[in-house]
């Protein structure tokens, strides 16, 4: 097994992390049915981000945390929901690579989902 080393391994992960995403019983309504996420577009921004917080590429422009505020004023999102969202996370990075970067991906997700939530809970109203 390899580590995550360019861009067509991040599609890759990133393509098997939203099959999961969109088929499971606790998160994957919020894509699905809340946000009605039109994956053409929002695939290749997740490439772009993971590619940025992982492989020091610029690509991503974006405001994750504000995307997410705004989602959980529609939405109730939990620790539960972000449990599972690290769950299916680290379970990909696991099924497919190996090695530091993958150690950095789950470690990233894992703050930054953390952060999120923190984010959410204050800012919510
Ligand atoms: C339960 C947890 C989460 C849910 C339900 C969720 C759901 C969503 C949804 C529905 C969107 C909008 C898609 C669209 O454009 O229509 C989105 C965007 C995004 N999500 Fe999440 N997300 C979660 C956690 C995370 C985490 C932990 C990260 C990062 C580690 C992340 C990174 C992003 C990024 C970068 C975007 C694009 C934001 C932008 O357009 O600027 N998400 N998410």
């Amino acid at each position: 097994m390899n580590d995550i080393r360019n861009r067509e391994d991040i599609e890759l992960l990133v393509n098997s992390f939203y099959d999961k995403v969109r088929v499971d019983n606790t998160i994957g309504y919020i894509f699905n049915n809340v946000a009605a996420v039109d994956w053409i577009i929002h695939l290749p921004k997740m490439y772009s981000f993971w590619e940025t917080v992982l492989l020091d590429k610029r690509s991503f422009k974006g405001n994750p945390m504000v995307a997410h505020i705004q989602l959980s004023r529609k939405t109730e999102m939990n620790q539960t929901h972000f449990d599972k969202w690290l769950k299916l996370w680290n379970a990909t990075i696991d099924e497919h690579f190996k090695g530091n970067i993958a150690k950095e991906a789950q470690q990233r997700g894992k703050n930054i989902a953390g952060l999120m939530l923190h984010k959410i809970k204050n800012y919510k109203n």
